[in-house]
């Protein structure tokens, strides 16, 4: 069989031309030296940007259009990275796949704001390399992450054997981080979604739910297939052969009679009678039905653990049941009752009906998650902590909690911090999981959280900002060794830092820029760098 690297060269030097998804993704893998995978070529294919010149069973693409494409986007980047000269473009990981940045645990729950995990390795571990001179942080050391979020540090400390202490001033926030570090019962976990499931497909069926969705979908699929082909659909539109708000306007408007017949015909409630709190506003009223009758169930499970758990698994369902379009999910405009047009899918799309396609999806990736982390985890202590780091007593909280290892941190004292704090106006922590809030009744303490999007980014909210991440810093100290090592991320873009160095008795002893590409769609990258501060003593 000829060899990978044979059938590469083979494309490269006999100027084959059209090939195979299998082929470009292999000769796209070597041009861009990072992993492309066949499905990325598919969707190439699927969405327009590369014409298809075999038949649709048999894909054939022109590598030089493959080469023309992907060189586009390498341009766009070059020249901006000209502007970050004194850039460590080690620390970008583009090499890792999405899959080991949301590696294991990493991914049971969505959390605006989170580093990927290979930034947390790269300082927490042993190795030194030509930017990182000295080793930080090492086997049974205990590290501090005062700005804990979803609990990222928790979890790469535990791999590398680290103990590790996290701080969340969001009750939900520390939820999803204990969650991930806990060593779980998998098989109650399981027995009890499997109960779950049974009971939630009973209440979906006696609704009528299912039946409506069914014939919904069959009309659908028909209407799309005849009316949006697949990738012909997208090349008319990007060749402007066709103008596609017109076309697709008009398109709904045939299909929403036919939409609106079915919603009679099974008397499906679509809106529920408020809108005041999140879920009544954000999800259709046969959602906000089944969310209701989990919750109740979920609220009498006995084993906390196992409650924990399904919490976080029913919030993430939840989540991705919001009636809402496929490109406003991640910033909500107005909640959507009726099909429309998706210009992500090139077709007629339709808001969520019923939780149970997520519910099961999330309950199998969950426990292959739990499992999968459970095969590697170490057996050292971690745990994040409910409160204000600018106050906490960690001592006395981790006595309650663990008085043997209360005992070893007293006497050890954390060997420093690494974390990634919020930045200035930029995200409301409470209020990205204000469904799970309102789902379960968890106390919000927004008004303690630093520099929240509602306060703004003037100069009030500045200083406010310098003073609180100040204070964290100052009364994290009272717990550190002396010789303390701190890194902290942020994209300063205001300078805020030497300030709050200063203010909290520190000094920035050494500044690693790393380049963010941040995906804004499925294949666009934008460039921004980011800070890891090492502070230390003044
Ligand atoms: C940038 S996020 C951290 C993300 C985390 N590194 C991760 O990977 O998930 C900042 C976190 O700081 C928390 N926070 C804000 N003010 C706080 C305070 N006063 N005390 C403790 N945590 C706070 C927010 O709730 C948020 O989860």
């Amino acid at each position: 069989m000829e060899s990978y690297k044979q059938q590469v060269l083979d494309i490269i030097e006999q100027n084959i031309k059209l090939i195979t998804p299998k082929e470009a993704a292999r000769w796209a893998t070597e041009y861009l030296k990072k992993n492309i995978t066949v499905s990325n070529i598919a969707y190439l294919i699927q969405y327009g940007r590369l014409k298809n010149y075999g038949s649709n069973g048999n894909p054939l693409i022109d590598k030089d259009e493959l080469k023309d494409y992907y060189d586009s986007f390498r341009n766009e980047l070059y020249q901006k990275s000209s502007i970050f000269k004194d850039i460590n473009w080690h620390l970008s990981f583009s090499e890792y796949k999405e899959s080991e940045r949301t590696k294991h645990v990493h991914r049971l729950h969505p959390y605006k704001g989170k580093f990927i995990p290979q930034l947390v390795e790269y300082f927490l571990d042993s190795h030194t390399d030509e930017f990182k001179k000295e080793v930080y942080f090492k086997k049974d050391d205990i590290v501090l992450d005062p700005f804990c979020g979803s609990g990222t540090t928790l979890v790469q400390a535990n791999e590398l054997g680290i103990h590790a202490v996290g701080i969340d001033v969001s009750y939900f926030n520390s939820l999803i981080s204990n969650i991930k570090i806990k060593k779980h019962e998998i098989s109650k976990i399981y027995n009890e979604i499997k109960r779950l499931t049974d009971e939630i497909e009973d209440f979906n069926k006696n609704s009528k739910v299912s039946s409506f969705e069914n014939e919904l979908n069959e009309e659908l699929s028909k209407f799309n297939n005849k009316y949006f082909p697949f990738s012909d659909f997208k090349i008319a539109i990007r060749n402007k052969e066709i103008d596609e708000n017109k076309y697709a306007n008009e398109r709904l408007k045939d299909f929403l009679p036919l939409y609106y017949k079915l919603v009679n015909k099974y008397s499906i409630k679509l809106k529920q009678d408020r809108e005041d709190a999140f879920i009544d506003k954000w999800f259709l009223s046969t959602v906000r039905d089944e969310i209701e009758f989990m919750k109740e169930k979920v609220l009498e499970i006995n084993d906390k653990d196992v409650k924990n758990v399904i919490m976080i698994i029913l919030s993430r369902t939840v989540r991705s049941c919001r009636a809402t379009t496929h490109s406003d999910l991640a910033t909500l405009k107005e909640p959507v009752f009726e099909p429309y047009y998706c210009k992500k899918h090139g077709k007629i799309c339709k808001p969520i009906f019923s939780i149970i396609n997520w519910w099961k999806t999330y309950t199998v990736d969950t426990i292959k998650r739990l499992r999968e982390f459970e095969k590697i985890r170490t057996d050292t202590f971690q745990i994040c902590l409910t409160g204000d780091s600018k106050a906490i007593d960690i001592f006395e909280q981790i006595k309650n909690i663990n008085p043997d290892f209360a005992n070893i941190l007293i006497n050890k004292k954390f060997r420093g911090i690494f974390s990634s704090p919020p930045y200035v106006g930029l995200i409301d922590y409470h209020e990205q999981h204000a469904y799970a809030y309102e789902m379960f009744g968890f106390e919000r303490r927004d008004e303690l959280e630093i520099g929240p999007l509602y306060k703004g980014q003037g100069e009030e909210a500045k200083m406010s900002y310098i003073k609180g991440i100040a204070d964290v810093l100052k009364n994290c100290k009272r717990f550190l060794q002396k010789n303390y090592d701190i890194f902290l991320v942020a994209n300063d873009k205001f300078n805020l830092y030497p300030k709050i160095a200063e203010l909290a008795g520190m000094r920035i002893v050494e500044e690693f820029k790393r380049p963010v590409l941040n995906r804004v769609e499925k294949n666009r990258e934008t460039l921004y760098s980011e800070s890891i501060f090492h502070l230390k003593e003044k």
